[in-house]
């Protein structure tokens, strides 16, 4: 066979000619070989002569730019947590906004593994404010320079000073719900920074639904704060925002859950992830006695008499006032928990449930469209269920609908709710890695920086 081929090469190439063919060959590899050689002193050379190469700069996490903080009178922050008793007609409020808005440390909780129990705070919806505030003063990107900062934050706690004003039955004015806003922004537009911009890189932070700030006329709901003129270009970070002002951007309600370490994030995980879930749905809500065929008491006579499925909290009356471990466990046992709206549409309970790993059913699309997009995706079908509420009052049945989804289905929804925890939560400020604070301030540090840009445009 070889001789065959070699009788057929030779018919067309002679001996001689393969010969000189192979010596040119080696030849040309000897010289590349030399060549090489020579090169490799050469660049070893170059390497050692020349000065080491400086070392790479590493990624700064402020390349978006640094903020300022306002030194504020201590009248808009400050005093009025020195004021906490007087801050509500009833009830104290410094054991609320103690810990740096935390809120005082959870005595009872659910069985979780230890180590997470110190973690684990009754921090109230509404104190946001105190959080940014104190999170932002150990910000890494913060300078106490203003000339060298891209945006500036105005730490006034408007939800706390205006709050007591908000109750209906006591005759408070329109004026008492707005003076001390006002006063705010006469102090502001002196400042030198303000002066330079009119507020179009300046942000604020409030812990209450936008609409708490949004009264038109006098004898309305609310403080004035949003409307008012100065208000104009400031960025708002709110806990439910107005989807269609693009002015503000919503940050997650606070959750109980302040973890120390990226540790703690990993084991709370691992926890919710395995859970044995035994009810299909929660419903951990009041009846609202004064509201004329109140969904929620539609949702709490329906969750009791579907016992083979619902778990029930019922919190009428003011028994889920300070939290309950009850409904922790509730969550935790649960595929599903129920979110009508309340007040407002959208509800700190839908991060709780999120929280224990249980996937939230909404009724109304403005629960979730358009709100906190920076922290959950603008694709809420991913990791929630829709059921429009007047298909429940015309008698579908929310059971039925649950039960349609394959264990797959919710296997898959519910790995991706656990996997946004890291972006809802607030952590301690010590590196749980990002946290909601973070993404909040990346996001609205990267909106002033475009607005300017296009402005310059
Ligand atoms: C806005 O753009 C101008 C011009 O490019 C620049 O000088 C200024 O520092 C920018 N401001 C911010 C807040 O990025
Ligand atoms: C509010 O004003 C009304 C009418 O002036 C009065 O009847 C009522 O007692 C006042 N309520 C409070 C809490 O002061
Ligand atoms: C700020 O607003 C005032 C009053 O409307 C205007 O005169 C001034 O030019 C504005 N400054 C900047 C930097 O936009
Ligand atoms: C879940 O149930 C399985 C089977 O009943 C059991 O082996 C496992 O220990 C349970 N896990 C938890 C976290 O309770
Ligand atoms: C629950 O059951 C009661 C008694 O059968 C019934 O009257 C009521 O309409 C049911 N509620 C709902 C929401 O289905």
């Amino acid at each position: 066979m070889l001789e065959n081929l070699n009788f057929k090469l030779d018919k067309f190439f002679p001996r001689k000619t393969i010969h000189s063919l192979l010596l040119f060959l080696f030849k040309c590899s000897l010289l590349l070989l030399i060549l090489l050689l020579l090169f490799q002193i050469y660049s070893l050379r170059s390497i050692l002569s020349s000065p080491p190469p400086p070392p790479l700069k590493p990624p700064s996490r402020c390349d978006a730019g640094l903020v300022y903080v306002y030194d504020l009178p201590p009248a808009f922050n400050a005093d009025l947590l020195r004021n906490c008793r007087d801050l509500d007609p009833w009830i104290s409020k410094c054991n609320t906004l103690s810990n740096a808005g935390f809120g005082p440390r959870a005595t009872s909780l659910p069985a979780m593994p230890e180590s997470l129990t110190s973690s684990w705070y009754w921090t109230d919806m509404f104190a946001a404010e105190v959080m940014y505030h104190a999170r932002i003063m150990k910000h890494e990107c913060r300078t106490t320079e203003p000339e060298s900062a891209t945006a500036f934050y105005i730490p006034f706690y408007a939800g706390v000073a205006v709050g007591k004003y908000l109750f209906t039955n006591r005759n408070y004015t329109a004026r008492d719900r707005d003076y001390q806003c006002e006063d705010m922004l006469t102090w502001l537009k002196d400042q030198p920074p303000w002066r330079r911009s009119n507020g179009s890189d300046h942000f604020i932070l409030l812990g209450r639904m936008t609409w708490d700030f949004r009264r038109k006329r006098d004898e309305d709901w609310g403080s004035s704060f949003v409307y008012m003129p100065l208000m104009k270009q400031i960025v708002r970070l709110t806990i439910e925002r107005d989807p269609w002002d693009h002015g503000e951007i919503s940050v997650p309600y606070p959750t109980g859950f302040h973890p120390k370490s990226k540790l703690e994030v990993d084991q709370w995980i691992d926890f919710v992830t395995s859970r044995n879930r035994t009810s299909l749905f929660t419903f951990v809500g009041a009846k609202r006695n004064k509201i004329k065929d109140d969904f929620r008491s539609l949702l709490l006579s329906y969750c009791f008499n579907e016992t083979g499925s619902c778990r029930v909290v019922d919190c009428s009356g003011s028994r889920c006032y300070k939290g309950t471990p009850e409904i922790q466990e509730a969550f935790l046992g649960s595929d599903f928990c129920l979110q009508p709206r309340g007040d407002a549409h959208t509800r700190r309970s839908t991060f709780d449930c999120m929280l224990a790993g249980s996937i939230p059913v909404f009724f109304w699309r403005r629960s979730i469209e358009h709100q906190y997009e920076l922290f959950l995706g603008d694709e809420p079908d991913r990791f929630s269920v829709f059921i429009d509420w007047k298909d429940v009052r015309n008698g579908v049945s929310i059971r039925k609908v649950l039960e349609g989804y394959s264990r797959e289905e919710v296997r898959r929804m519910r790995e991706k709710v656990i996997s946004l925890i890291p972006n809802f939560i607030y952590g301690d400020g010590n590196g749980i890695g990002k946290d909601a604070f973070d993404i909040a301030t990346d996001g609205v540090i990267k909106k002033i920086k475009d607005q300017n840009e296009s402005n310059m445009r």
